[in-house]
């Protein structure tokens, strides 16, 4: 296991360019396999979760070539609809849901593990499971399986009960290949569902209202593939602009867009942070002291869930106190116990986390309990005094591209040591 050693106090400065989006490659790749085709994706990122896909995708039959941050699908042959055997990769991540959607779209079929993802809370798939039930599916979940089968698609009239990015794409990928119009009501609303709706659209679907919370979708017979370029992360920019916040840096993000930064770049606004849009990307000047704000965390275009833990950090070193009010994923404060251990003065009531801000945090041993979590630690390490290690970066590794070189390009001092498990001392 891998760990980030991090000698804090050094602030931010320079560029840095934002790789494609997780979240919207996670739903295009397995989009790719909706038709016998080929299909270009461009500015794809190179992380565990993405990797992970392309081998599952490997292991059903599909050809995939990748070069750079380009990928080449190619499902001319017929690929498998059963995943069943691939539970170590799909459990490893959430997006190997969306293989169910996408199988039951193409082939009727579809057998798929559940999948895992980072434990922060609850996670069910019901309005996913609604969602191809009422498209015509019967669904039986055994042996830690998904098993669909759909001797008809149908299009729908669906009304989420919550809104879930996973189950609105979900829904997408099967409903491109139904027969008649689907509705799906009381959509997600996040970039990377417009951003896997283009791509559907690209290869032949028909989807309108992607971004809004009315999703209409007239099934096709055909699809066919086509060459894409995936939006840049939003979460991964935020980090960024975070990082920056915290450390009193001056940087500039390219190859994002500021519309999706708006949550981010509001509160960070509140908290006394400059940012600025500039032609190519987004300018973060760190201010301090930073000024203690309340965020609530929602759906799209409300501050996301995924940042929550960052923005944490830059709480611990504002002045005053500031709320975080997690309302997505009940046990999103696991990381908690680790920014108290550098100092942190935080005290968690449900689900809300009140936090009172401290001179500086200190540095000591601090592991990632999560993906995003581990985005917090890091931030965590290049504000305090001396020097931290960062255990368990494997979380880290699922979502953020190069994160330790762009971090060393921007002048922060981090290295990577690779750790022997204890066990086989
Ligand atoms: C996705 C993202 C994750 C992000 C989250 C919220 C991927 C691979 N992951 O996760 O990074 O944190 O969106 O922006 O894109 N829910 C149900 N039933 C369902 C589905 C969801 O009750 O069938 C609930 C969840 O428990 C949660 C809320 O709906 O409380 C939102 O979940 P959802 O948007 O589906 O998140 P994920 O798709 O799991």
């Amino acid at each position: 296991m891998d760990a980030f050693i991090i000698e804090g106090g050094n602030p931010l400065q320079g560029e840095v360019a934002i790789s494609g989006a997780k979240n919207a490659v996670l739903g295009i790749i397995p989009a790719a396999v909706l038709c016998a085709c080929s299909s270009k994706i461009d500015n794809v990122p190179d992380i565990k979760d993405v990797n992970k896909m392309i081998v599952i995708l490997e292991k059903l039959g599909a050809e995939i070539y990748r070069e750079k941050d380009t990928l080449i699908i190619n499902t001319e042959k017929p690929i498998s609809y059963d995943v069943s055997d691939y539970e170590e990769e799909t459990g490893q991540m959430r997006a190997s849901y969306y293989l169910l959607g996408a199988l039951l779209g193409r082939y009727r079929k579809a057998i798929v593990p559940l999948p895992g993802g980072c434990n922060i809370g609850d996670r069910p798939i019901d309005q996913h499971i609604k969602g191809f039930q009422a498209l015509g599916a019967t669904v039986v979940i055994e042996h830690g399986q998904v098993k669909m089968e759909a001797p008809e698609l149908r299009g729908a009239h669906i009304f989420l009960d919550v809104v879930s990015v996973g189950a609105t794409i979900n829904i997408m990928l099967a409903a491109v290949r139904a027969d008649g119009k689907t509705i799906i009501e009381n959509a997600a609303k996040e970039p990377h569902i417009v951003d896997v709706a283009n791509f559907l659209n690209l290869m032949g679907a028909n989807i309108k209202g992607a971004g809004t919370d009315v999703i209409k979708i007239v099934g096709v017979e055909e699809m066919h593939g086509c060459e894409y370029s995936v939006i840049p992360d939003q979460i991964t920019t935020g980090t960024y602009m975070m990082a920056a916040a915290a450390t009193e840096g001056d940087i500039l993000i390219k190859n994002v867009i500021p519309k999706h930064m708006e949550a981010i770049t509001a509160k960070l606004s509140e908290m006394g942070v400059i940012v600025r849009e500039e032609d190519d990307g987004i300018r973060v000047i760190g201010k301090h002291p930073l000024k203690a704000v309340n965020v609530k965390t929602m759906p799209y275009p409300g501050f996301p869930t995924d940042l929550q833990q960052p923005m944490a950090v830059l709480m611990t070193i504002a002045q005053g106190t500031s709320t975080i009010t997690e309302s997505i994923f009940e046990s999103r404060f696991k990381y908690v116990d680790e920014l108290r251990r550098m100092g942190a003065n935080i005290s968690i009531n449900s689900r809300t986390a009140s936090i009172t801000g401290v001179k500086s945090l200190s540095a000591t041993k601090i592991r990632t309990t999560d993906l995003r979590a581990g985005a917090a630690m890091v931030i965590a390490g290049l504000i305090a005094d001396g020097e931290t290690k960062i255990t368990e970066i494997v979380h880290i590794d699922r979502g953020y591209e190069n994160l330790q070189e762009n971090l060393r390009n921007l002048g922060a001092v981090i290295r990577r040591v690779s750790e022997k498990d204890p066990a086989c001392l």
